[in-house]
């Protein structure tokens, strides 16, 4: 039997290709086991920023020891960094010896295990074989059938709606790494989500680069707001959250779907703003203007009361000028995001703004990265103290990171919430009162269980 460990790094697509890679490694006799122990180690990476892919490199770099003492572990570098740089992953570390991008998931399991059958038969280690599947074909996409039962945690999952991105803005390295957008069939989805369902799973996250485009590449008029309803009626799941919303494509039929469900649909959404200047966001290849953006909030607000609503930011897209970032700053200030994944820009080879010549230095966009958390972190924490007093229904998923004897979970509309209990309220339904609101998460205690 084979023992083998796997790291994550990155979104939420890569924790849910990375739970579908256990569970077909599990459903083939593998074992999963510490990373020392491990004859295979996976690294499932990102390749979002340089800092993302710098991760994986300096993981690489702490198996020489092991490496040269027992010839252990093989290494397999997967998902979005495995396309940008694994060939140059493997040229440079030997244990490197299995290299795949996010399109050939469903050859991963298979290659694998033969790859240990023959090693085991003596015929290829010692020698410098690398298993190569990258995916030269962007609208090609070998997928890996079955749910992901195998998880990371046992309540909540992920489903993958939509592989893929047309959208090319600037900066962005995933249309490259994850290739054309293309919708999953929804029985598909929904059988997946029903699996699930079965498998003790409450809550289930459907994903996407961009949700709202699901099934515009259908011919059928099925839609996103279509899927939603079906989910939410058909599958028996709990709660239903999704990721990401672009606000080009926000339509009114996604909010209306939602407010007819908001008992399963969560009130939650993130919609990436990127910045808050009108030049920036063309320069992008958005797709929107400040003035679009602030219509799809505003329909979000007044369908969905009290809905969360999160926002991506980058700053020092090149080209960016103190003014074009004031009006990032205006735009935190006007909308009042419950929270904002900021990120200084970080050119990637092969995106359209990283040939451009007017590149940001890093110290200006280290200081306006640090002007914009210092100005959320103050909305946030207003918002998160004015919600002392309130009580929300919060199915406790995990223990706290903080410390012994404390549980997490999420309100409604995604806020992470702490409360005392032992570890039998896990997987429980749980009504709590807000008593402390901090910068990143809300503190409560646990009035009743509901379940
Ligand atoms: N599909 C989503 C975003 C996916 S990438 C959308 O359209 O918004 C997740 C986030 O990473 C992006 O929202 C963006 O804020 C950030 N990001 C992507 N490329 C980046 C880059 N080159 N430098 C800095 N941040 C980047
Ligand atoms: Fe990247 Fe833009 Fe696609 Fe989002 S929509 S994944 S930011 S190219
Ligand atoms: Fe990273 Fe790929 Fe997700 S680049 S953010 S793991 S789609």
């Amino acid at each position: 039997m084979h023992r083998f460990a796997l790291k994550i790094y990155g979104c939420q697509m890569n924790v849910y290709d990375g739970d579908k890679i256990r569970t077909a490694l599990v459903a083939r006799g593998w074992r999963e086991s510490p990373e020392d122990e491990a004859d295979l180690v996976i690294l499932n990476g990102c390749s979002i920023r340089d800092k993302a892919e710098q991760k994986v490199w300096s993981d690489l770099g702490r198996f020489a020891v092991r490496w040269k003492n027992e010839r252990k572990p093989i290494v397999a570098v997967t998902g979005c960094v495995a396309q940008s740089v694994g060939r140059r992953m493997a040229a440079r570390f030997p244990w490197v010896r299995f290299v795949s991008g996010p399109r050939h998931i469903g050859a991963v399991p298979d290659a694998l295990e033969q790859f240990f059958n023959e090693r085991d038969a003596g015929r290829t280690i010692g020698n410098e074989e690398t298993v190569f599947f990258l995916d030269d074909d962007p609208r090609a996409f070998l997928d890996l059938p079955g749910a992901p039962t195998e998880r990371v945690n046992r309540w909540k999952a992920f489903v993958t709606i939509a592989h893929g991105c047309d959208n090319f803005c600037s900066y962005c390295i995933v249309p490259y790494v994850r290739g054309r957008f293309v919708s999953r069939p929804a029985e598909d989805i929904l059988e997946e989500m029903r699996t699930l369902v079965a498998d003790g799973v409450l809550e289930i996250t459907l994903l996407g680069q961009n949700v709202n485009s699901y099934g515009s590449d259908f011919s059928d008029g099925y839609r996103f707001s279509s899927l939603l309803r079906d989910a939410a009626a058909s599958t028996g799941v709990r709660l239903l959250r999704f990721v990401t919303s672009h606000p080009r494509d926000f339509t009114p039929d996604i909010v209306e779907a939602m407010a007819e469900h908001t008992d399963i649909l969560c009130p939650s959404i993130n919609l990436p703003i990127q910045s808050g200047s009108d030049r920036i966001l063309k320069m992008m290849n958005r797709g929107y203007t400040l003035e679009q953006y602030r219509a799809a909030v505003s329909l979000i607000r007044n369908h969905l009361p009290g809905a969360g609503l999160t926002t991506d930011l980058i700053v020092g897209h090149p080209g960016e000028t103190d003014d074009d970032f004031q009006c990032s700053v205006n735009a935190l200030r006007e909308f009042r995001f419950d929270l904002v994944h900021s990120a200084a820009y970080s050119p990637r080879e092969g995106t359209s703004a990283a040939a451009r010549e007017d590149q940001i230095p890093r110290e200006v966009k280290m200081a306006r990265l640090n002007e914009i958390n210092r100005i959320q972190s103050l909305i946030a924490r207003e918002i998160n103290e004015s919600l002392v007093g309130s009580r929300f229904s919060v199915l406790l998923d995990d223990v706290a990171p903080r410390g012994e004897g404390i549980l997490q979970g999420r309100t409604p509309s995604d806020k992470v919430v702490l409360v005392e209990g032992g570890e039998e309220l896990l997987g429980r339904f749980v009504s709590v009162e807000i008593t402390c609101g901090e910068n990143w998460c809300l503190n409560g205690r646990v009035l009743h269980v509901e379940n």
